[in-house]
């Protein structure tokens, strides 16, 4: 059962948002945590599944294969039977897609249908999605790769603007452009995604035409969130302007947390540098995870981030943020109703 809502003083948050994602969820608001990187574990992900969104675990985080299965079976109990998704992020480096495809099969087996599909065209995991009947919402930064994307038969896209806290493409354009050209070219249903962290943005992008949004920067700090809590410190007192893109030179934008390491990479990366190799341990997974993620050394590692996490103002469970954006989106979009309906 997802949590019941509190009443709030002033504000009727309906019980269901429905739109075209929430129907092929199965979920009743157009709310979706985007897969993070070594922290989309089962117990987050079940937290927003339960707060009546959609979470996905990122199958790259596992350490083996059984880690993935153990953190699939951990997550349908925490949630309590409700559907929960898999993220499966491809990169140019084919032995990691061959265990995207291992661990497709896994969380299939284990009876998950939901998918977030990014990094490159889902292309080789599409046979087994379809074959299972399981649901694909490809995420991508870029309106022609989105209608690439439609027309090999996905079920819905996720479109990101630069603001997205990770990779969030070579497309400069902001995530309102993009959701706006791309709603003139798709007719499947979209989630937009990048840089939003307030209810206000959730009633622009659903008054534009979305049909949910995709968050991630400001869950970061979450109470479930896997992750140190001097992390999740320096991640509430970073503003704004507490983010950087660095990586754009080597035709793979990361837009990271702006620390001490993050400032080394912009100076390598200034200096000429233009190959993973020159930047060695700097911008190494591992480190990230043990130093910044479970040490709390939050000055270490690429911490993917986006402005977002401005509005990420204090550690809260994954229920209070979700209640808090359901309310600013009220709020907002009763104010241009009002105003609509007047003339
Ligand atoms: C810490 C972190 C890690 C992320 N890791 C991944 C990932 O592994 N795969 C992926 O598809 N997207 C990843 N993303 C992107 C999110 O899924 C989501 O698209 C993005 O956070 C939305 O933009 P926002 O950060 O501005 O809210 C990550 C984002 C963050 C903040």
């Amino acid at each position: 059962m997802t949590q019941p809502l509190a009443p709030v003083a002033g504000i009727d948050v309906p019980d269901r948002w429905p739109t075209r994602i929430t129907e092929l969820l199965g979920i009743r608001w157009p709310l979706l945590l985007g897969g993070m990187m070594w922290l989309s574990d089962a117990r987050l992900v079940a937290a927003m599944v339960r707060a009546g969104g959609m979470g996905f675990i990122t199958a790259r985080s596992s350490r083996s294969d059984d880690d993935f299965r153990q953190a699939l079976r951990q997550c349908r109990e925490l949630s309590g039977g409700l559907p929960f998704g898999v993220n499966l992020t491809l990169s140019r480096r084919a032995a990691h897609n061959d265990a995207m495809l291992v661990r497709l099969r896994i969380a299939l087996e284990e009876g998950v249908r939901l998918f977030e599909t990014a990094g490159l065209p889902p292309t080789p995991l599409l046979p087994d999605i379809r074959e299972a009947g399981a649901v694909v919402i490809h995420k991508c930064a870029h309106v022609r790769h989105a209608v690439a994307a439609q027309n090999m038969g996905v079920d819905a896209v996720t479109l990101v603007g630069m603001e997205e806290g990770g990779h969030p493409g070579s497309n400069p354009l902001p995530t309102f452009l993009n959701g706006a050209y791309a709603l003139e070219q798709l007719h499947l249903p979209l989630a937009l995604g990048g840089g939003i962290g307030h209810g206000r943005q959730i009633a622009a992008a659903l008054a534009l035409g979305a049909d949910a949004v995709v968050m991630g920067s400001v869950f970061t700090p979450a109470m479930e969130t896997p992750a140190h809590a001097a992390y999740k410190q320096r991640v509430v007192a970073t503003d704004a302007h507490g983010t950087r893109a660095v990586l754009g030179s080597l035709g793979d934008t990361w837009r990271i947390l702006d620390n001490e390491n993050a400032r080394k990479v912009a100076a390598l990366e200034q200096a000429g540098a233009r190959s993973y190799a020159e930047f060695g341990d700097l911008i190494s997974g591992d480190r990230t995870q043990s130093l910044a993620y479970q040490a709390g050394q939050h000055e270490e590692g690429m911490l993917s981030m986006g402005p977002a996490v401005g509005f990420a103002r204090a550690v809260e469970p994954v229920a209070d943020i979700v209640r808090r954006l359901q309310e600013e989106c009220v709020r907002a979009s009763t104010r241009f109703l009002q105003m609509t309906a007047r003339t």
